[in-house]
């Protein structure tokens, strides 16, 4: 791909597999094309772990934070089920929003606790999280995080420990019958396919990636739809594609009522243990 700006004629060209169009430079799909390019530039510098949240480091991109921020103040759940604490700056925005929002707490499942990072999240919001080390691929770790919810609560996951689809596929597995009808089930970095190729990337991303595990996933559990609420304010262009997972918000469908208990399913063996990131 060749892309030309020409401030100057206000023209944006793309030369692609020997065809080449041209369009006004302020097209909204020249920005499409730009950012998208923008996102994986970005990502290889490692733009996603320059931000924090209350003094912790948060792995993300400003743009998906706000659309979380956006989703959970909409939905405003009882429980915020989330895997992958890393330096424990996504707990602490999850449980600042619940703070704000006077609703919710948050149970966070990591596999091996940085040191000073219990103790941190804990002094900070400390009432409102609760803390669990295991291996959010195993069923021991989901029952233990289901132990800490009631069954009327209203339930999200966010999923963001290791990136690979069997990984994933696992935690789908073991945690998504906790989401609540209503609920959204995320599912974090499911851009890997696009960050193959990059300095930074790995070539097995093409197709070892949480996306891959979303769609088997949503295949054989129709309650879930693939979908992310319309933002509040948006102009004639969709900027939730600025995002490191656009694709994998689910929603369960349903109306509100318990959650079904865990459905009785066959051990898989043990993910390798790779984070992506
Ligand atoms: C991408 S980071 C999490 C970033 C964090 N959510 C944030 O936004 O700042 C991934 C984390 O998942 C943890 N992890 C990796 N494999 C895991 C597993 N099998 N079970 C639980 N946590 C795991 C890693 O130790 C790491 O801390």
């Amino acid at each position: 791909m060749v892309v030309t700006i020409d401030t100057d004629a206000g023209l944006f060209r793309l030369a692609e597999n020997g065809r080449c169009e041209e369009r006004p430079l302020f097209d909204p799909e020249a920005f499409r094309i730009l950012s998208r390019q923008w996102l994986i530039l970005g990502w290889n510098l490692g733009y996603w772990a320059c931000f924090s949240w209350m003094g912790r480091q948060l792995l993300q991109l400003p743009d998906d934070v706000l659309r979380l921020a956006e989703l959970l103040w909409r939905v405003r759940p009882d429980v915020i089920v989330e895997t992958g604490v890393y330096d424990g700056g996504s707990t602490l925005l999850f449980a600042s929003l619940c703070r704000l929002a006077g609703r919710g707490r948050v149970i966070s499942v990591e596999r091996e606790f940085r040191p000073g990072v219990w103790a941190a999240v804990m002094e900070a919001a400390g009432d409102l999280v609760t803390l669990i080390e295991g291996d959010s691929a195993l069923p021991e770790t989901a029952a233990r995080v289901e132990r800490e919810m009631r069954r009327d609560e209203r339930v999200c996951v966010f999923l963001d420990s290791d990136h690979s689809a069997r990984h994933v596929a696992m935690e789908l597995r073991h945690l998504s019958h906790m989401v609540s009808p209503g609920c959204y089930l995320l599912v974090a970095d499911s851009i890997c396919a696009d960050l193959a190729h990059t300095p930074a990337g790995e070539a097995a991303w093409k197709y070892d990636h949480p996306g891959t595990a979303v769609d088997e996933f949503l295949a054989t559990h129709p309650e879930f739809t693939r979908t992310r609420p319309a933002p509040l304010f948006t102009g004639e262009f969709d900027f939730t594609e600025l995002s490191y997972f656009p694709s994998t918000w689910l929603i369960r469908q349903g109306t509100a009522e318990a959650r079904p208990r865990a459905p009785r399913q066959r051990a898989l063996a043990a993910p390798p243990r790779t984070a992506v990131r």
